[in-house]
């Protein structure tokens, strides 16, 4: 193998540099070129590829983002596309592909790699919603974003003896707003994957408003409703005024964790080894701390990854 190409794909997270730095470097040690597609499978469908060195991957562990550029493409969708992208690949003689994404992406992955492309995936999304890893690329950071924000936020929930509604990205995950919720000590964590009901929540919340509690926060994952929505729900019950902070993409940004930029590093030289050694469409994971190896076809079987039982105990015990 004497050329690879490395892309990310979907939406960006923190520690994509670190990790693209990480297959570069090492990838140069062996004396093997590296491309960079930019923007994702548009990049591959438009043949829009910057040589990689050491040099220009200097300066950029620390940030946030891509510096190769994310995009959605559902035109991958498409076998005619994908078939594109075949050629292109083979008419830049690339013999390997790293990519980086979520599970849109991943998918994109594992249909190259029936096409014949030989492929590693790596799981960057902030959601942690991709089976067979305990952790994807950019969680930890969106993780601590969120608790940076709604530590700020109580200050002032308690100067006002205000409620908040604080939304938090994931899409039908509530990965994010329940570890956020036992890590912030947030009052009610409202995810897709457990029923919850207002009714009740707004008792405890008056119930704890008259006991002298100056704030509660209420974290609702995406995919369990709108934060507005929730918080009109709650004055139209109880008369109660609340706020609401939509986090939004603040969560994907940022710079990265030391254990973002440090699992990039694993994930990223682990995939380029594998892809020398002469594997292909596999996804390099997480496991109880070890890096796990899972192929593509059982990821496109494994259906919704299921949130951790230890976090759902704790914030059974912990949050409300
Ligand atoms: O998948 C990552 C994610 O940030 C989701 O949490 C969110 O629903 C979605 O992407 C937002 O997508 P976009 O950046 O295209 O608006």
């Amino acid at each position: 193998m004497k050329k690879i190409a490395i892309l990310t794909s979907g939406g960006d997270c923190s520690g994509m540099n670190a990790t693209i730095r990480a297959v570069v470097r090492t990838a140069i040690a062996t004396g093997m070129e590296v491309v960079g597609i930019q923007k994702g499978f548009a990049g591959m469908v438009n043949n829009w590829m910057q040589p990689l060195t050491v040099r220009s991957v200097s300066g950029i562990v620390q940030r946030g983002g891509t510096m190769l550029k994310s995009a959605r493409c559902p035109e991958m969708h498409e076998l005619d596309t994908q078939k594109k992208v075949v050629e292109t690949l083979k008419r830049a003689g690339i013999e390997g592909v790293i990519l980086l994404g979520g599970d849109g992406s991943l998918r994109g992955a594992y249909a190259l790699h029936q096409l014949g492309v030989r492929i590693m995936a790596i799981p960057a999304s902030i959601d942690n919603d991709i089976a067979y890893t305990d952790m994807s690329l950019g969680v930890d950071t969106a993780l601590n974003n969120i608790r940076y924000a709604v530590d700020a936020l109580k200050d002032t929930a308690s100067s006002h003896d205000r409620a908040f509604v604080v939304e938090t990205m994931g899409r039908n995950c509530g990965y994010l707003a329940v570890v956020s919720a036992i890590a912030c000590g947030a009052e009610f964590a409202l995810i897709p994957e457990t029923p919850f009901d207002l009714d009740s929540i707004c008792i405890a919340l008056r119930k704890r408003f008259n006991e002298g509690r100056d704030n509660s926060i209420i974290m609702v994952a995406e995919g369990a409703g709108k934060a507005e929505k929730i918080a009109a729900d709650i004055k139209d019950r109880i008369g109660f005024e609340t706020r609401v902070m939509v986090l939004g993409h603040y969560q994907r940004g940022g710079s990265p964790t030391t254990f973002d930029r440090l699992l990039g590093a694993r994930f990223g030289v682990a995939a380029f080894e594998r892809l020398v050694a002469g594997n292909s469409g596999e996804m390099v994971g997480l496991s109880c701390g070890g890096l796990a190896f899972t192929q593509l076809h059982e990821l496109q079987n494994a259906g919704r990854k299921q949130i951790d039982a230890v976090v759902l105990k704790l914030a059974r015990l912990l949050v409300n």
